[in-house]
Order: structure tokens, then C-alpha cells, then sequence
């Protein structure tokens, strides 16, 4: 996949064709579904292709924001195992596959999911995993796509301003908005990433989706180190952040594996503190 290509199209869509999809376009999806990337090795994973039918009625006041559900002519579930980092690896390899669908001509919107449990309940869904994702997917309707704009502000979160927009493209803060060097608060310059070599890793990683579109994620450069840290906001709950997490890094290490080398993100806590805000936390770094 040329996923620079893929991540600087790619959008939400919230308005989808009646049309389902063709049935060589569900096994091709189906087929990635199995094989997707991971961040965590080892936590178990069934993902479950479902027409609206078996759906949309069902959670129409159960999912999305505000409880809007989000009308498609397809779902895709994502069930895991309870294990480390579980919700992490569900932004990750969930996000892989909606590029993939994106790549087959698909669009997709991730749908909040306020109580799994319920939701499985009401689709009849008999399995011992947690639901950790639900996408809406389908054919773009022409010319209707709507994007969440939130005020990105840094120094007041939780006032942010959720609005809906006709317009196609989702507003994203700069690179050196949310890259530092050594310091936190540190700017970085975009000369110093381009030197890295880390430039578009960090330009194609803060177009990743978030929740509300927050953008939550700041990323920290110190002596060959890049550590992550995610913001918690009033508005959002602890899944959330570690979904947007989760979909953050895999767009950062897709774009450093197919420019320079492979990296490896280790999930946890840097043994510097860095003096970061109580909003933030560190939640992984890897070294590049
Ligand atoms: C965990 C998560 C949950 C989301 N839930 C919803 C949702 O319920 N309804 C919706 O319309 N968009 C939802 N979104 C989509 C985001 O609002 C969207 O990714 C963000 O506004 C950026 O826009 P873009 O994807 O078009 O670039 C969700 C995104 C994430 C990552």
C-alpha cells in the first residue's frame, strides 16, 4: 500500500451510498481482516463484517456521538481478548484495516461505542470478547461528506467546540505543533526533523483520526528516542485516548518503515519523567 498516498486522502465519511458492497470487495476485506497489523502480539481477535440490516435499527440510540449512530450500508466489529494494551492494539490493526477498505475504494467512520456489552447484547452476538471497535463502512455518497472541527486549543481542552462542517477536509494542528525536542514545550524546527529523517513520519502521524477530532497526541525527541504522550480531556474517557493511541502510532511507524527503518513502539512509560503536564501522559516510545 503506498500509505502516504492513502493516509493524506483518507477522511471520515459519514454519508454512504444505499449500495452494498460487492461480494468480491467483502472477501478481499474480509481476507485482510485476518491478518492485519498488530501493535501486541498475542491478544486474540475476531473481527465480524455486518450488513445495516443486522444493525443500524438495533443501535440507533446505542452508539456514536451524542447517540447518532451513524447510517452505512455496512459494520465492521471488532471483539479482543482483555489483555495489556488490548484497546491500544484495537486502534491499531482497526485502523490498518480502514485503510486497507480505503485503498479497495471503501469509506469508513469509527462510531463511539458507549457500552459494548449492550450492543452485543442487542445484536445477538454470542462471543467471550470485548466489542472494542465499531466502523461504519460503505460506498462515499458524491459530494456530502461532513468532518468534525474541534478548536484545538492547547491551554483549554475541555472548552472545545465540536461542530459539524460541510467541508471535505478535517482541520489538523503543524508538525512542530505537536513535536518537541528534549523539553516539553520545546517546539521543534522543521529543519532538525528533517535532518532525523523524521519529517513526514511526524507530518503523516498528526493526520491520524481522533476521537472528536482532539488531536491528543504529542510526540518528544530526545537523543534518538520519540516518545509519545496523549492527552486526557473532560469530554473523553480513558478507551478513547488509548484508541487514538493506538492509531497514532501505527501511522507513525507505517510511514518510518516505508521510508528509513523499522521501529518498534514500547508501550509504557519513559524512564525520564520529562516534566509533562497532568493532562498528558506517556504512554509509549520507541527509538528511532
Ligand atoms: C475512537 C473514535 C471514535 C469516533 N466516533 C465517531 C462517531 O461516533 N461519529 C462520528 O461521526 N465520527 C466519529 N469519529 C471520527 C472523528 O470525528 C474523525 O476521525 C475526526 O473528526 C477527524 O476527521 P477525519 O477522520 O475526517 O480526518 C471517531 C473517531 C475515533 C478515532
Amino acid at each position: 500500500m503506498d500509505y502516504k498516498d492513502l493516509i493524506a486522502r483518507m477522511k471520515s465519511v459519514r454519508d454512504y451510498k444505499k449500495d452494498v458492497l460487492s461480494n468480491e470487495i467483502i472477501q478481499k476485506l474480509d481476507g485482510y481482516c485476518k491478518n492485519s497489523k498488530k501493535l501486541v502480539e498475542g491478544i486474540n481477535t475476531e473481527v465480524m463484517l455486518k450488513a445495516k440490516a443486522d444493525v443500524y435499527d438495533e443501535l440507533k440510540n446505542d452508539a456514536g456521538y451524542n447517540d447518532l449512530m451513524l447510517e452505512a450500508p455496512h459494520y465492521l466489529l471488532f471483539f479482543s481478548e482483555e489483555k495489556d494494551n488490548y484497546i491500544e492494539n484495537t486502534g491499531y490493526a482497526v485502523q490498518d484495516i480502514m485503510l486497507k477498505a480505503f485503498e479497495l475504494g471503501v469509506g469508513s467512520c469509527w462510531i463511539t461505542i458507549r457500552d459494548g456489552e449492550l450492543v452485543k447484547n442487542k445484536l445477538g452476538i454470542n462471543t467471550d470478547k470485548k466489542l472494542t471497535a465499531l466502523v461504519a463502512l460503505g460506498l462515499e455518497e458524491d459530494n456530502k461528506n461532513k468532518t468534525i472541527v474541534e478548536n484545538v486549543s492547547e491551554y483549554n481542552p475541555s472548552k472545545a467546540n465540536v461542530s459539524i462542517v460541510k467541508d471535505n477536509v478535517s482541520e489538523r494542528m503543524g508538525v512542530t505543533d505537536i513535536v518537541y525536542m528534549k523539553k516539553w514545550g520545546e517546539k521543534a524546527e522543521l529543519d532538525d526533523l528533517v535532518n532525523l529523517g523524521l519529517a513526514d513520519a511526524f507530518f503523516y502521524a498528526r493526520l491520524a483520526p481522533s476521537t472528536k477530532n482532539r488531536q491528543p497526541w504529542r510526540f518528544m525527541y530526545d537523543n534518538g528516542i520519540v516518545v509519545l504522550a496523549v492527552r486526557k480531556d473532560e469530554s473523553t474517557n480513558e478507551y478513547e485516548e488509548k484508541i487514538d493511541a493506538g492509531i497514532v502510532m501505527l501511522y507513525f511507524k507505517l510511514i518510518v518503515d516505508s521510508t528509513l527503518f523499522n521501529v518498534a513502539w514500547k508501550l509504557g512509560k519513559t524512564e525520564k519523567e520529562y516534566e509533562i503536564p497532568s493532562d498528558y501522559s506517556i504512554v509509549a516510545y520507541c527509538n528511532s
